[in-house]
């Protein structure tokens, strides 16, 4: 199994190019099943979590082609793909493909809108809290469907003429079931509203691809979207937005090691709440004509507390990578994590480190101590991994992070971006 060595202690120093966004990829992906044209994605990142839908989407029947970077593009940009479904082969999506990547429940929209029926094993993914789908069978059954649980699957039919409009309204706000009912909605028999819907970026370029698609969506952008059905959508091509949480993460991996790295391609709007906190911490962050530079100059960082909330909120998905960060402040902070129950399994390895964390309940107290040290830890998801990583790249001496494969579900040659900026680091395969 592939472990990252790192010898930490160097700061970064340079350009990271910022790929093109995992969680806005994937959804974007499942809107092809929307239509019998082809959908082209420009800037889509090689990622593992990517090539799992790939499988999932052809087992469905949809074509599959990688056409390459554009020209003139750095070797790290994404990549232009075209999806084309021009019939749905099978309606199953079978618990082989679907138990290891929970976003690949989201195809039961799409199946059901354009094929009137679904056949969904129930999903997996990171281990970060028990993530139920009772939103999803929620929004689908007010649109008309039928559901029933049979053997850990969701069996959904639409009634005989297909989905009907219907208002939404979400009693808590879900990324997934927002893209799933906006989704499916597109294709409903009139007028579907979904009240407390997700506001992340990455609803917002799905979004815009369905309208490019012929969709009939308002409200883009805020808590409530209201899609008039229309009775079928066509092809489109549509650009991956950046990586919000990417960004985010290589901000704090500047921060943390006390470096000077410009952020190629990264649109501060899009995580505007991480990057005040930062601030806060004593960070320096500028936005540039074509991305954002992150510095810290000598000065201490800060203690800072933080809560995770839905966007325009702080994201869960930078909690651990900030947790990292604060285990060098001159002080203690307090880290509320309220959208996963399960989110801090990043802190027992952190720990290892030689950081102070106390975790009770929701909150995590951490008291910043003078220098980590560098040590031989354990991924145990995505976005705790890459703490990790961070960590090691600030501490003194030598970091194994092993289990390392769920880096590789989310973030694109992270060694090879980390490296070009000084970072000490290489993966040992093996
Ligand atoms: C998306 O997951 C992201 N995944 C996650 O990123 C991210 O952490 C999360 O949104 C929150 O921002 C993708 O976009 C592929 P939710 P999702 O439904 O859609 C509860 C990463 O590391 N809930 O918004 O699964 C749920 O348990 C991943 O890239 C229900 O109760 O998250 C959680 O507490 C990890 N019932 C809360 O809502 C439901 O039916 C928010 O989850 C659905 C969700």
């Amino acid at each position: 199994m592939d472990r990252i060595r790192i010898v930490g202690g160097n700061q970064l120093r340079g350009e990271i190019p910022i790929s093109g966004a995992k969680n806005a990829a994937l959804p974007l992906m499942i809107a092809s099943l929307l239509t019998k044209d082809p959908l082209v994605l420009e800037n889509v990142p090689r990622l593992a979590d990517v090539k799992q839908l790939e499988r999932i989407l052809e087992n469905h029947g949809v074509d599959i082609a990688v056409h390459g970077r554009r020209p003139g593009s750095d070797r790290m940009d994404g990549q232009r793909m075209t999806f084309h479904a021009a019939d749905i082969a099978d309606t199953t999506a079978p618990y082989e493909l679907v138990s290891t990547m929970r976003a690949s429940f989201w195809v039961i929209g799409p199946l059901l809108a354009r094929a009137h029926e679904a056949r969904v094993s129930l999903p997996g993914g990171c281990a970060i809290g028990t993530r139920p789908v009772d939103l999803f069978l929620f929004g689908l059954k007010a649109l008309g469907a039928e559901i029933e649980i049979d053997e850990g699957y969701v069996v959904a039919r639409a009634p005989a003429g297909g989905l009907v409009g219907a208002t939404v309204s979400f009693p808590k706000v879900s990324v997934g079931a927002t893209h799933t009912i906006m989704m499916a909605a597109t294709l409903a028999h009139g007028t579907t509203v979904i009240e407390n819907a997700a506001q992340e970026p990455e609803i917002t370029n799905v979004a815009e691809c369905l309208v490019a698609m012929g969709a009939r969506i308002s409200g883009i952008g805020t808590r409530t979207l209201t899609i008039e059905g229309v009775s079928e959508l066509h092809g489109a091509t549509v650009e991956v937005i950046p990586d919000r949480i990417e960004t985010g993460t290589f901000a704090m991996a500047a921060a943390m090691t006390g470096g000077d790295v410009l952020l190629r391609n990264a649109r501060p709007e899009h995580l505007q709440a991480a990057l005040d906190v930062l601030g806060r911490s004593g960070v320096h962050l500028t936005p540039e004509a074509n991305g954002l530079r992150v510095r810290r100059n000598g000065n201490g960082i800060l203690p800072t507390d933080v809560e995770t909330q839905p966007f325009p909120g702080f994201p869960t998905d930078l909690q651990a990578q900030f947790m990292a960060l604060m285990t060098m402040s001159q002080g203690t902070s307090t880290i509320r994590e309220t959208i996963f129950e399960n989110r801090y399994m990043h802190v027992a390895e952190l720990a290892r480190f030689g950081a102070d964390i106390r975790v009770d309940g929701q909150v995590a107290t951490v008291t910043g101590v003078s220098q980590l040290k560098g040590a031989q830890v354990m991924a145990t998801d995505l976005r705790a991994s890459v703490s990790l990583v961070i960590a090691g790249l600030a501490a003194k001496g030598e970091t194994t992070v092993n289990r390392i494969y769920h880096l590789d579900r989310g973030f694109e040659r992270l060694e090879e971006k980390l490296s070009r900026c000084g970072a000490d680091i290489e993966r040992v395969s093996g």
